[in-house]
């Protein structure tokens, strides 16, 4: 987080220029050099029409298949630049993505190769069934269970694609963009513009067969007629040394007949992604990945926030296709549509190789599964977690913590988490207690820890630069911080003054910075004063400097193997919380899950932790986007997200907060949040009847913690994303294409659409399919249709438009409690809602929530099943069975589990655990018996409405059957006849 106030002071102590927002804080593409020259050269080759041709070529004599045909290697080409080396390689994985990578070969200098390092899980497994056929202008394999993919490389120019059923899916080089701009020495290269055509280069263009290319000077036509930018490069007060000159990639990647671009996150936009390209783009910059500490953001704009995921979604009504760009520098990317139905998008990069992974689909889901086999799925978070999280810059002392605690209690407020910003440290000494205003840490920690509550406390990167800080003292003589260009210290300005970054790409770091989290003393330095209660939130990671060049770290920092900032910057952040969550869950002798809340991230950060949106604002503005963004950042991987209820900054009034927090309770990381000039805004500390709606909101939050749960376990198993835009769940829906203002619940069959807007009393939701909806509260059933419907529903203040698919079993536990442990034991509510043709499905799962038990499979995993058994229309069986034997073999958070036993000792804990109440809904008549089958009659309530099959809206029918007195653990069936 950042403070107007805070900057207001040091710009006056360092003479920097006051913020206020920002755009002119961060560079356009224009101010950015190797983006200006990627836009130039876009530009040259729209002017030149048909005549432009890439100059890149692979020389098939060059050609080696290696590993039994599935890797294949040849040498491209540039004719601008015949003495320069280029590999190519490409390797077809088993699952059908297909990698590309291509790298200057014997170059001047190396380019910086390890971005896929760090984001993926492990080495892609290569397919076994792959065949490359050479013929005189290309190289193809076709492959899948059909061989219905292909890759083709074309020779000259070059270009790969990948098709499927003979159709192009995406094109790389289409447009004849690629540009890898190879390492150089400044003289020989400097008086290039000034030398007389033609030139070295040209020459052998001319001599070549293909040279096309051509104007008079072919370099200057391909690359512009002076060295803009190469070798240093100033925005706003700051230089960029720019030793190793330019290195920039520029690749153009069209998707024909996909006309919906989805991905990249992160920006405040919509999720379908607006122009930037074309006769009246939607943005006039390319969306840009660069990690960065953005002080108000803006509401709509392709700038950079905190966090980049280079993962983009392809779409159409019959195809969906996606890339990952394994770039760790800072990265453009135009989208446009000139074709018609077909996407085109231009990728631009400061450093770094090609490392581009092509995912074939052809379903949102199965893209999903590709790109989770390659970077992880979302962890399974600790079930407390998915609670509500109460923080504020700050909670000023420990009995203001404990104060809070106890509104809460007083108020039968329900809250897992209580959160501790910067001001618990001791100018700003992270791990450090201000004993003034914490005198006795650990006591207020088991204060809370005794209620079954948790704190977060934060730790942020950068070190005070001071000799009685024993965590910065020991880094420095190890030397474990970041560097400047000429190898000494890095110093800059954060929280703490004067500042030190620890370098988390040295290895020495790794067990360094896990000893410092142990709760007992074990090397010079341990985090004593703290308990297996606290979890930690890495803030600031992108890093943030705030007199550093865009708010972040020079380019020519140094980090470990000499590689620059520049080549790293979008990874840096995810290693800190990769590191931060590995030493939360080894700091004592017993393993538990780790909580850690990270603001910047990169593809492969969900296998860490939560994220969340950063310091928004509160404004009804900032609250819609914050939805649309944690929608995308679900499609990037990042499951566990949020944005902050109230918003950061401002005093929302109380109609807006009771909207944030519904907002933040169908999210899947529910926290709120403010700015330490904000007046106080704790949910008891609001008036009538505005307190008396959060409370409500927080108590059904609470209720949904089994929905939440087994949402996550399905993300963690599977890769498909906790919230699920339309166009995931219904991919042939055009109408749905783009709808980002409301969303499934995985699987669980709910859909959400919060109100974000002011005095809204109904609102208006798409209904995509020829289905029942109930609403949640009421059971008012309402009707979709075959292509699509839009339904207007009451939406008070006090109403969340929330519904339940026809067709859902959905398990609750309605009983109100202090906080998510204190519900462990607590019987559950199964709503089943009937679809038209009257069968109704569900899953639930549950472990102890705390623990890496449930890898060795120690869990419960039901699943739920209405049916009507055939030729016995009077029936309706509702069945519980067990769902981890159904699927052996599946992995846990990338652990395979070898065995499952539904008698496990996490499922005789609870087997006294019963469902207390099934509500069945949508029901065609009154029921004469129902009964668990081989058991006696139950108790059981019914009152007549609109039956699921009808085509009639209004309250549905609800059968409400009492106690059933059967176990959550157990197989059993109920039987309802009428
Ligand atoms: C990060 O996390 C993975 C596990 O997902 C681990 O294998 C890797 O070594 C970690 N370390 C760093 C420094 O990224």
């Amino acid at each position: 987080m950042r403070s107007l106030n805070y900057l207001g002071i040091l710009s006056l102590l360092l003479g920097v220029p006051t913020h206020s927002l920002k755009a002119h804080d961060f560079k356009t593409c224009s101010q950015s050099g190797f983006c200006r020259r990627g836009r130039a050269l876009s530009a040259r080759a729209k002017e030149a029409g048909e005549a432009w041709s890439s100059p890149y070529s692979l020389d098939p004599s060059s050609i080696s298949i290696a590993s039994n045909q599935a890797i294949f290697i040849a040498g491209v080409k540039s004719a601008l630049y015949p003495e320069i080396n280029f590999g190519l390689e490409l390797r077809v994985h088993d699952d059908g993505v297909v990698r590309v990578r291509m790298d200057e070969v014997r170059g001047l200098r190396k380019r910086y190769d390890e971005a896929a390092s760090w984001a993926l899980i492990s080495e892609p497994t290569i397919s076994s069934d792959i065949k490359w056929t050479a013929g005189k202008k290309d190289i193809r394999a076709a492959y899948g269970p059909k061989k219905e993919n292909e890759v083709v490389v074309t020779f000259a120019p070059l270009t790969v694609a990948l098709l499927r059923n003979g159709k192009e899916q995406v094109v790389l080089n289409g447009q004849g963009l690629l540009h890898m701009e190879h390492f150089r020495t400044k003289t020989q290269e400097v008086t290039h513009t000034e030398e007389a055509a033609p030139q070295e280069g040209a020459e052998a263009v001319s001599d070549d067969a293909q040279a096309v290319i051509t104007p008079t000077n072919p370099r200057a036509w391909f690359e512009g007629d002076k060295e803009d930018d190469y070798w240093e490069e100033t925005f706003s007060s700051w230089t960029d040394s720019k030793p190793k000159g330019p290195e920039s990639l520029s690749l153009d990647i069209n998707f024909p007949n996909h006309p919906v671009v989805y991905g990249i996150p992160q920006h405040a936009t919509r999720l379908a992604l607006p122009t930037t390209t074309g006769e009246s783009p939607f943005f006039s910059d390319p969306y840009r990945l660069y990690n960065a500490d953005v002080f108000e953001y803006l509401a709509s704009s392709p700038m950079s926030i905190y966090g980049s995921i280079p993962v983009l979604h392809a779409h159409s009504a019959d195809s969906t296709v996606g890339i990952f760009h394994a770039v760790a520098s800072e990265t453009w990317i135009d989208v446009g549509h000139s074709a018609e139905k077909s996407t085109e998008t231009h990728w631009i990069s400061e450093s770094g190789i090609l490392d581009l992974f092509l995912m074939p689909g052809p379903t949102p889901e199965d893209i999903f599964k590709q790109y989770s086999r390659l970077t992880g799925t979302t962890v399974l978070p600790a079930h407390w977690s998915l609670g509500y999280h109460q923080c504020r810059w700050n909670y000023v002392s420990s009995d203001d913590v404990r104060t809070v605690q106890k509104r809460f209690d007083e108020e039968d407020m329900p809250v897992d988490v209580f959160w501790l910003d910067i001001e618990y440290s001791e100018e700003h000494k992270y791990f450090i207690w201000d004993k003034k205003n914490f005198p006795d840490p650990v006591d207020m920690i088991n204060d809370v820890a005794t209620l079954g509550r948790k704190m977060v406390v934060i730790v942020d990167p950068h070190l005070k630069r001071t000799s009685d800080y024993p965590v910065y003292q020991a880094a420095s003589e190890k030397g474990l911080l970041v560097k400047t260009k000429s190898e000494t210290e890095y110093e800059g300005w954060c929280w703490s003054g004067s500042s030190a970054w620890v370098d988390f790409f040295n290895p020495n770091v790794w067990d360094w910075w896990k000893s410092l989290f142990k709760t007992q003393q074990i090397s010079t330095w341990s985090w004593t004063e703290s308990t297996n209660a606290v979890h930690i939130w890495n803030d600031m990671n992108e890093p943030s400097v705030f007199n550093g060049p865009e708010i972040t770290m020079p380019k020519d920092n140094i980090h470990h193997g000499g590689w620059e900032h520049r080549d790293v910057h979008n990874i840096n952040g995810m290693l800190f919380s990769n590191l931060t969550s590995q030493a939360v869950a080894e700091r004592s002798e017993e393993l538990t899950r780790p909580f850690v809340l990270t603001r910047a991230f990169y593809a492969g950060s969900q296998r860490f932790g939560a994220m969340w949106t950063g310091d928004n604002l509160g404004t009804w503005e900032h609250m819609a986007v914050g939805v649309k963004i944690v929608l995308s950042v679900n499609i990037g991987g990042m499951s566990f997200s949020g944005s902050d209820v109230g918003g950061f900054f401002g005093n929302p009034e109380p109609e807006m907060l009771v909207r944030w927090y519904q907002v933040g309770a169908m999210a899947p990381f529910f926290r709120a949040h403010a700015h330490i000039d904000t007046k106080r805004r704790e949910p008891f500390l609001l008036e009538q009847p505005y307190k008396g709606m959060v409370k409500d909101i927080l108590r059904l939050r609470y209720s949904m913690l089994p929905i939440w749960y087994t949402a996550f376990r399905e993300t963690s198993v599977t890769g498909l994303p906790v919230l699920r835009p339309h166009y995931v769940m219904f991919p042939k829906d055009k109408a749905g294409f783009d709808i980002d203002d409301q969303y499934y619940i995985a699987s669980s069959g709910l859909l959400v659409k919060p109100v974000t807007e002011k005095d809204a009393t109904e609102a208006k939701v798409y209904l995509p399919e020829d289905q029942v909806y109930y609403d949640y509260f009421n059971h008012h059933a309402y009707r979709g249709a075959a292509n699509g419907k839009e339904i207007t529903v009451p939406a008070a203040l006090h109403q969340i438009p929330l519904f339940i698919r026809g067709g859902s079993i959905v398990s609750t536990r309605e009983r109100p409690r202090r906080s998510s442990t204190s519900m462990k034991a607590d019987p559950f509510t199964l709503r089943v809602a009937l679809s038209r043709t009257g069968t109704a499905r569900g899953e639930l799962y549950l472990d102890d929530g705390e623990t890496y038990a449930h890898r060795a499979g120690h869990f419960v995993w039901r699943e739920f099943v209405a049916e009507t058994p055939k030729k016995k229309s009077r029936t309706l069986r509702i069945a519980s069975r067990d769902m981890g034997v159904a699927r052996p073999g599946e992995a846990v958070d990338g652990v395979v589990l070898k065995a499952f036993n539904p008698a496990n000792a996490y499922a005789q804990s609870i087997a006294d655990v019963r469902v207390e109440k099934v509500v069945v809904v949508g029901l065609n008549s009154k029921p004469k018996t129902v009964k668990v089958e081989g058991g006696a009659d139950l108790n059981w309530e019914f009152t007549l409405g609109v039956a699921a099959a009808d085509k009639k809206e209004g309250t549905a029918s609800i059968l409400t059957i009492k106690d059933p007195r059967v176990s959550v653990v157990k197989d059993w069936a109920i039987i309802v006849e009428w």
